[in-house]
């Protein structure tokens, strides 16, 4: 068996089945793990329930995550932890059985912060497989995977990276992350919806054939509801796989903080929220909490910096967007509609003037093969309905149209090599080319979009739908369209990207679908377009 299975078997087997791992070399023992809570003798229960996580690597460090919650579900969103500072160790290891530690630490979680823990290492090598894991109160984490970026000046062959987007807890089983996980990706974006602010049962958000499980807790407007929410869905087993097998690069959508919220303005301006800002204050607190972001996204007053780059030697760079904090209000009152001449308004902005400036500054700068944008919404034009008029959504860059275009322009007059925009929201998978002019087919293609489906949000779904032929009919540079399940890798390397689609056919409402690729496409590097090859 070659290292890279034996290692695949540890994490994936290890991981699954329990919290806590038999350690070897004696480093840190773990102790028994008890019932949540603590036990009368005042000793805490097993504090890893929410497993561990990296994200943001850089080719120096990586940002190290955990949470101590040994009640993840309590009310007050504390996780059963004590009003006082619990100490954690934490080790870094270039083997999986940590024979050979290179860095290690103590951190002191605060109740302040939920005790969450964001360890951000410098001083590793770039390009490199490193393993971590945690220790308090006697308890051991389960061990993680991460991985440094390649050199800023090194050229990389091929980077795997897989991308996902709106994981509805309700909605299904979490079965497409544990899929995602067993492809040993290097890297994972997750492109928003990582939570869902609704609370269960009437008035909340129900599949179409059904909810599989429930909420905890009332729709998150509180500080407590926000840390509660983020804790159900790290203790599903599937999820702390994921985020076990790799560094991740976060960035939210709407459903972290109410749907379709628009910079300081909830969905329903009509229906007044008084405390939205605190709302919004407690939503990005949450967030901090539970990614592993590193400090420079520490929420500033109402505000939270969540936009920035990645760079992968000069293979890729990453340049990861917030679309909700700064957009303007959607036009003519949201929603999908016909004849808006709001949405072309030049000064309406979905990025904010700062973002849009940082994002073709550095596509004017940047010397990676792939320039990658990693957001939220639906970028390219799309048509819902045959025939005229155009019926578009307010939500995405349709209602946003000036952004677009200065965007697309950016491409052109940047020279931009090999752009590759990334999204997810729609709960549907799309390839899409990116053209000069959307409502001219033989214009100049300049880019390409790729939109990943939902991880369960909307419940199983269909292959094709009729609102996914009309489309198809519609919108000529949307090359492929499906409904199911799933989530979508990206094979990077000098020559080409290559996206696989993949899909889950016997969906979410029981366990244990594989995922297949439903369809796959080529881009050739400086030849932008999508070439389909399967
Ligand atoms: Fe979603």
């Amino acid at each position: 068996m070659s290292p890279s299975l034996s290692r695949r078997s540890f994490l994936v087997g290890g991981l699954a089945t329990t919290a806590a791992v038999t350690l070897p070399g004696g480093l840190l023992s773990a102790g028994t793990a008890l019932a949540g809570g603590a036990d009368p003798s005042g000793r805490l229960g097993d504090p890893f329930t929410l497993g561990v996580a990296s994200g943001d690597p850089a080719p120096d460090g990586v940002v190290l995550w955990t949470r101590l919650a040994p009640s993840p579900l309590a009310d007050d969103g504390l996780g059963g932890m004590p009003q006082r500072v619990i100490p954690v160790q934490w080790q870094v290891a270039s083997d999986e059985g940590f024979r050979r530690v290179v860095q290690h630490g103590t951190e002191q979680p605060r109740p302040e912060s939920a005790h969450s823990l964001h360890v951000e290492l410098r001083g590793l090598q770039p390009g490199r497989e490193y393993f971590y894991r945690f220790r308090a109160q006697g308890h051991v984490s389960p061990v993680g995977r991460t991985r440094t970026a390649p050199a800023p000046d090194s050229r990389p062959d091929a980077l795997l990276m897989a991308f996902a987007s709106c994981s509805q807890y309700e909605h299904g089983l979490f079965t497409a992350y544990r899929r995602m996980a067993e492809e040993q990706p290097e890297l994972v974006l997750h492109l928003g919806d990582y939570i869902y602010e609704h609370k269960a049962g009437p008035g909340g958000f129900t599949a179409p054939i059904g909810n599989v499980r429930n909420h905890a807790g009332p729709e998150t407007e509180t500080l407590a509801n926000c840390r509660q929410r983020h804790a159900q869905y790290k203790t599903d087993p599937d999820l702390q796989l994921a985020h076990a097998v790799a560094p991740w690069v976060v960035v939210w959508d709407d459903h972290e903080v109410d749907n379709n919220w628009a910079d300081e303005i909830p969905e329903k301006p009509e229906i007044p929220q008084p405390n939205f800002l605190a709302r919004r204050s407690a939503a990005f607190q949450a967030y901090y909490e539970n990614m592993p972001l590193r400090r420079a996204s520490v929420p500033q007053g109402i505000d939270l910096q969540l936009y920035r780059r990645i760079q992968w030697g000069r293979l890729t760079t990453f340049h990861m967007l917030d679309t909700r904090q700064y957009r303007s209000d959607q036009a003519c009152g949201d929603r999908a509609q016909a004849g808006c001449a709001e949405r072309l308004l030049p000064e309406r902005s979905i990025t904010g003037a700062e973002q849009e400036r940082w994002l073709l500054d550095g596509l004017d700068r940047s010397k990676s093969t792939w320039d990658v944008l990693g957001q939220q919404v639906f970028f390219a034009q799309r048509d819902f309905d045959p025939g005229d008029p155009q019926v578009v959504s307010m939500d995405g860059w349709d209602g946003y149209k000036a952004s677009r275009d200065r965007i697309l322009q950016g491409f052109e007059s940047r020279d931009v090599r090999n752009p590759v925009v990334l999204t997810g929201d729609v709960h549907r998978h799309y390839a899409n080319d990116l053209k000069a002019d959307f409502d001219d087919p033989s214009s100049a293609t300049v880019g390409v979009e790729l939109v990943t489906t939902s991880i369960t949000s909307n419940g199983d779904g269909f292959d094709t739908t009729v609102a996914t032929d009309n489309q198809l009919a519609e919108n000529p540079h949307i090359r492929f369209a499906n409904s199911q399940r799933g989530y979508v890798t990206t094979r990077f390397s000098k020559k080409q990207l290559q996206a696989d689609f993949k899909v889950l056919p016997q969906g979410v409402r029981t366990a244990g679908s594989p995922a297949v690729t439903r369809a796959s496409f080529v881009v050739e590097d400086g030849r932008p377009g999508l070439n389909r090859t399967t």
